[in-house]
């Protein structure tokens, strides 16, 4: 058993850390105050090649693995975890999906230019009454002789508005519940493709979240991803990996607060059986995490893992931010502390990409099918 990081991954993730540090933390509680997406970050993350972290270089990638990307996403939530979950989005929903269901043709043009940087993705699932019970969407994609016509709301959509392309999922046949539900490449810009309302949240506040509506959207045939009928299929395969980037978000979330922590506590009577728990429930959080990754990047199985992993790691980016505005008092409780973002960024991980309790009923439903 190995738990040293490959020299490739320690210099990986102190580019990304150097990136994070310089050029994504200095604007990241202004940003998050005026609720402002800055697509000038992305570009630059496109420049250094972090849009593509772990998808092959014939596909505009890097050609790392998936340790590395986690690494990315954990090292930008360190700072900003509104930019952690965009990358995360934009890697492991959408271009995930698009990497191991597409055609060699949508590879090259919808893949690559999310690899280089030239597009952001974004991928929507949720609806009004779909949310957990992911089956229960009522999107409808009706066919026709050379595409479909989507009809349907869907709201929550991480990087909508700002991203170009959007990985879709809609019923082609209800009578056929989970198996008639099918995945589509949507771009920005589709006739009869609208964005809904901006949701103002609690927490990542420059990562924007909007609804979509489909109205008589025109989807050629080319661009059904995957087979008719293997729309829920995608989805949750693309769900299994998207989960360990929300993990690695929460552990940065986590990491980021601990660190506000010590540096701000070190000459003060600090905490130290607080600091003690807040570190080790992170570094437990963090194996799970990596552990997933591993699996992933060496082709095992990681369903599981990767549930463990958001479930421990979301529960622990909370727990950790809690403490963190505790030991900070009163000025923890207000937006000039460091730490007052963190706590409310950290929220949301036990909630999307499927809520803690849906991680639990994926484990145990697991851990009873051995
Ligand atoms: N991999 C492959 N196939 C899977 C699978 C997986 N992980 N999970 C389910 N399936 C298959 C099943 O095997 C089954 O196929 P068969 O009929 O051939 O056996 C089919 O899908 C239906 O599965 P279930 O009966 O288990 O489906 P279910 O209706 O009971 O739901 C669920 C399962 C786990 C609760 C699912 O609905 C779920 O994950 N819900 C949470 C949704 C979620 O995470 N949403 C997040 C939204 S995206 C988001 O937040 C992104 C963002 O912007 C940040």
């Amino acid at each position: 058993m190995e738990f040293q990081l490959s020299e490739k991954q320690q210099n990986f993730r102190i580019k990304v850390r150097d990136f994070a540090q310089q050029e994504v933390e200095p604007t990241a509680a202004q940003r998050d105050r005026e609720e402002r997406f800055d697509r000038v970050l992305f570009d630059r993350m496109g420049q250094l090649g972090f849009t593509g972290i772990p998808w092959p270089e014939e596909y505009g990638g890097l050609g790392a693995d998936y340790v590395s990307y986690a690494l990315a996403v954990e090292q930008l939530s360190q700072v900003c975890a509104s930019t952690g979950v965009m990358l995360s989005v934009h890697t492991s929903l959408a271009g995930w999906s698009l990497y191991r269901y597409g055609t060699e043709e949508q590879k090259q043009k919808y893949l690559r230019p999310l690899s280089e940087g030239k597009n952001l993705g974004a991928y929507s699932l949720t609806e009004n009454e779909s949310g957990s019970d992911a089956g229960a969407m009522r999107t409808r994609a009706m066919k026709e002789e050379d595409g479909y016509i989507l009809n349907g709301t869907k709201i929550f959509v991480t990087n909508a508005g700002e991203a170009d392309i959007y990985v879709v999922f809609a019923m082609t046949d209800f009578q056929k519940r989970s198996k008639g539900c099918s995945a589509f490449i949507v771009e920005k810009g589709t006739p009869g493709f609208h964005f809904g309302k901006k949701e103002k949240k609690l927490g990542i506040r420059s990562s924007p979240t909007m609804g979509i509506i489909f109205d008589q959207c025109r989807v050629p045939k080319e661009n059904l991803l995957g087979n008719e009928g293997e729309g829920f299929k995608i989805a949750m395969t693309a769900l299994d990996g998207g989960r360990i980037g929300i993990a690695a978000q929460a552990v940065g979330i986590a990491q980021g607060a601990l660190d506000a922590c010590i540096a701000s506590l070190k000459n003060r009577q600090a905490a130290p059986t607080k600091l003690a728990d807040m570190a080790t429930r992170i570094e437990a959080a963090r194996l799970l995490t990596y552990q997933a990754a591993w699996r992933e990047s060496t082709g095992l199985p990681y369903g599981k893992q990767s549930a463990f992993a958001k479930l421990f790691a979301s529960d622990t980016a909370m727990q950790v931010t809690i403490d963190a505005v505790q030991m900070f008092g009163d000025f923890g409780y207000t937006d000039d502390s460091p730490v007052e973002r963190y706590f409310r960024d950290a929220k949301v991980t036990q909630i999307y990409e499927g809520t803690s309790e849906i991680q639990r009923l994926v484990i145990s439903r697991m851990l009873l099918a051995d």
